[in-house]
C-alpha cells in the first residue's frame, strides 16, 4: 500500500481488525518501527480526535508527529494549472507538496468538501494534488469523500461490541442545523459492504447517499422500520447529495432516542449536537460506545502508519 486515502485501500478487512486489535493490546510493540521518521498532520479545517489520536498513534509507533493548520498559519495554497498567481493563493501545490515531503516521511491531510461544487469535490482536488506532487505517502484524515480512517476504526469497534454472526447494522441520517459533509458515512458505508454484517441505511427522502457508493445496500426513508432487530446504531446527519449541499429536512423526529434505539449499541464519530442529532438519554447511557469508538481512531491509525512505514 503506497497511500491510505479510501477503504478501497484495504485488501481484507478481517485481517486489518485483527491486526488493530492486536497494536489496542500492546500499543507499544513496534516503537522502533517510526524511530528517526517524521509525520506531517496537515489540517485545513478543524479536528479534535483526528488530529490528536493520529499524534498518538505516531508517538506510539517512535515517530515524530509536527501539525500544521494549513489554513490561516500557511500561506493559501493554489490547486489549479497554469493560474496567473495574482489573486489569493500565494503558493503552488507543486512547491508545497515537495517541500514537505522533505520534512516528513509520511503526510497526512485534512480537507473537507466545499459542498457548493460537487464536480470539484468529487474531483477530490486536494488529496489528489497531494499524491501527485508529493513524493511520499499520504494519509487522509478526511477529505471532500471520505475518511477512511474514520470507517477502519468503525469496523473494529463493531467487531469488538458484535455479540452474534452477522450483527446488524444501521446507518440512519439525524437533523443538523448545518449542511455537513458525506464523507464519514460514504466511508461508513464502504466498510460495512467490506464486514460479514447486514447493513442497511436509513434516511429522509432527498438524502440518498451517492448511488455508487451505496450501491446494493437497502435504503429506507422510514427509521422505524430500518431500526428492527439491530444490533448497532450508527448515526450521522449529512446534507443532500441530490440537491448537493443544500439541507432539505431537518424533522426533529429523526432524532435518536432511547426509546427508537431499543436493545442497539449506539455510535456516532463526534463531535455531535446533543438533543438534535441524539438524546441525552442516550448518550449518557450503557448503549452509548461512542467514547470507546474514539479510542479506537488511535489503533486504526497506527495500523495504518504502521502499514506505510513497513512498506518505505
Ligand atoms: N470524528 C472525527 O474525525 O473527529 P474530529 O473531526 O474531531 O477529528
Amino acid at each position: 500500500m503506497k497511500h491510505y486515502t479510501s477503504i478501497n485501500n484495504i485488501d481484507n478487512i478481517e485481517d486489518w481488525i485483527e491486526d488493530a486489535k492486536a497494536l489496542k493490546t500492546n500499543p507499544l510493540k513496534h516503537i522502533d518501527l517510526g524511530k528517526n521518521k517524521t509525520l506531517g498532520l496537515l489540517f485545513f479545517n478543524s479536528s479534535l480526535r483526528t488530529r490528536l489520536s493520529t499524534q498518538k498513534a505516531a508517538l506510539n509507533l517512535g515517530m515524530n508527529p509536527i501539525v500544521m493548520n494549513v489554513s490561516g498559519d500557511a500561506w493559501g495554497l493554489e490547486f489549479e494549472d497554469g493560474t496567473v498567481m495574482n489573486g489569493n493563493t500565494a503558493e503552488h501545490i507543486k512547491e508545497a507538496a515537495a517541500v514537505v515531503s522533505q520534512y516528513c516521511d509520511i503526510i497526512a491531510v485534512r480537507a473537507f468538501p466545499t459542498l457548493t461544487d460537487k464536480a470539484k469535490d468529487e474531483s477530490e482536488q486536494v488529496m489528489n494534488a497531494f499524491m501527485e506532487y508529493a513524493s511520499v505517502p499520504i494519509v487522509n484524515m478526511e477529505s471532500a469523500t471520505g475518511h477512511p480512517l474514520q470507517g477502519l476504526t468503525d469496523a473494529l469497534t463493531i467487531s469488538e461490541h458484535a455479540t452474534k454472526a452477522k450483527p446488524k447494522v444501521v446507518l440512519s441520517w439525524a437533523p443538523h442545523i448545518k449542511p455537513l459533509p458525506h464523507a464519514v458515512a460514504n466511508s461508513f458505508t464502504q466498510a460495512m459492504q467490506k464486514m460479514d454484517v447486514e447493513f442497511v441505511i436509513a434516511n429522509p427522502e432527498g438524502y440518498d447517499l451517492n448511488p455508487e457508493i451505496t450501491g446494493d445496500t437497502p435504503i429506507y426513508h422510514n427509521q422505524e422500520e430500518a431500526f428492527k432487530d439491530a444490533d448497532f446504531v450508527y448515526t450521522k446527519n449529512w446534507s443532500s447529495y441530490e440537491d448537493y449541499g443544500k439541507v432539505v429536512n431537518t424533522d426533529p423526529n429523526w432524532m435518536i432516542t432511547k426509546e427508537k434505539l431499543g436493545n442497539a449499541k449506539f455510535m456516532h464519530c463526534l463531535p455531535v449536537r446533543r438533543n438534535v442529532v441524539v438524546e441525552d438519554a442516550v448518550l449518557d447511557s450503557d448503549s452509548s460506545i461512542v467514547i470507546e469508538q474514539a479510542n479506537n481512531r488511535t489503533y486504526a491509525a497506527q495500523l495504518v502508519l504502521k502499514k506505510l512505514l513497513e512498506n518505505i
